[in-house]
């Protein structure tokens, strides 16, 4: 069956340590544990789809090392397609992640294999975007190859996400028409904008920033204080679901392939954040990147505290 949700970007073995605070500059901690899980922002959010009920498709780039076997094994195992998950010469993408006994991550991305995602790439699963309904986006890979997937998944009419993570500029400009939705967190927002996100007005002065800039529709993920969807038409808070947080790593990720593929389902907008939303707060309960991903009968059996 062809892909409903197609996700171009980024995997990378996440190499995690737990410790009990992040460590500051020139420091030395004693660390709790130390595991290898998959990841990758472009990846996390594939298995968050496909998790949570859509077709999916990841094109994307490993290495020639065991880390490219396992990540692209992790994918196959969710019946994610990879026939465009292309092995290159050399090291797969790496995020070395520290999280912290408050459940707070700090993460540093080496991209490896990741930075051979060329336009070129794109136009060689042409044919995988055309079968699509939602194409999503994060900033892992090349900038080049991530303007020419928007603009082209614009022009063949598809829907179009863009997680603009990590961000730590404002994006081009001529990439905002090929844009549906522009899902950043507070710091991505503040790094987009140029303005201070620390609460929900001030996610509001960012958000009402990034429409002028010429997004159509922004939604801005708080993590406990939940989400604020903004279009030219006003602002509307979605409070997020209660819940013990043990890792937040891969809860935005989680959030963008649930609320795709609710869409892909035919889902409303505001359905489709709520659905994101539950999906997340279940993955910020347990440990590790996709294997905090949640599937569709648990957010089914979600029960709010
Ligand atoms: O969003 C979480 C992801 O960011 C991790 O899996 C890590 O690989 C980094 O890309």
């Amino acid at each position: 069956m062809p892909a409903n949700v197609v996700v171009i970007g980024s995997l990378n073995m996440d190499l995690v340590t737990r410790a009990p605070r992040l460590p500051t500059g020139g420091e030395t901690l004693i660390g709790h544990s130390f595991t290898t899980v998959s990841g990758g922002k472009g990846a996390n959010q594939a298995v968050a789809a496909a998790r949570l009920g859509a077709q999916v498709a990841m094109v994307g780039c490993v290495g020639s090392d065991d880390y490219g076997v396992q990540l692209r094994d992790a994918l196959l195992a969710e019946q994610i397609d990879c026939q465009a998950v292309s092995v290159v010469e050399g090291s797969s993408g790496v995020a070395l992640i520290v999280v912290d006994d408050n459940s707070q991550n700090a993460i540093v991305i080496v991209a490896g294999a990741n930075a051979a995602m060329t336009p070129a790439v794109i136009d060689r699963f042409d044919a995988m975007l055309q079968d699509a309904d939602v194409v999503i986006c994060q900033l892992e890979i090349p900038d080049a190859t991530v303007g020419h997937a928007l603009k082209r998944a614009r022009a063949l009419g598809k829907t179009v996400i863009l997680n603009p993570a990590p961000a730590s500029r404002p994006l081009p400009a001529d990439w905002f028409a090929a844009i549906d939705y522009l899902i950043p967190n507070e710091s991505e927002a503040a790094a987009l904008s140029g303005l201070p996100v620390d609460s929900l007005q001030t996610a509001e002065k960012a958000a009402s920033h990034l429409l002028a800039m010429g997004a159509s529709k922004v939604i801005v993920t708080l993590g406990a204080e939940g989400s604020l969807f903004a279009n030219g038409k006003g602002f509307e808070h979605f409070p997020a679901p209660k819940v013990k947080a043990v890792d937040t790593t891969a809860a935005g990720d989680t959030f963008v392939g649930g609320f795709a593929a609710a869409l892909a389902a035919g889902s409303s907008e505001a359905e489709a954040i709520r659905y994101g939303q539950i999906a997340a707060a279940l993955s910020v309960t347990r440990a590790g990147a996709q294997p905090s991903i949640p599937c569709l009968s648990d957010v089914q059996g979600f029960k709010p505290a």
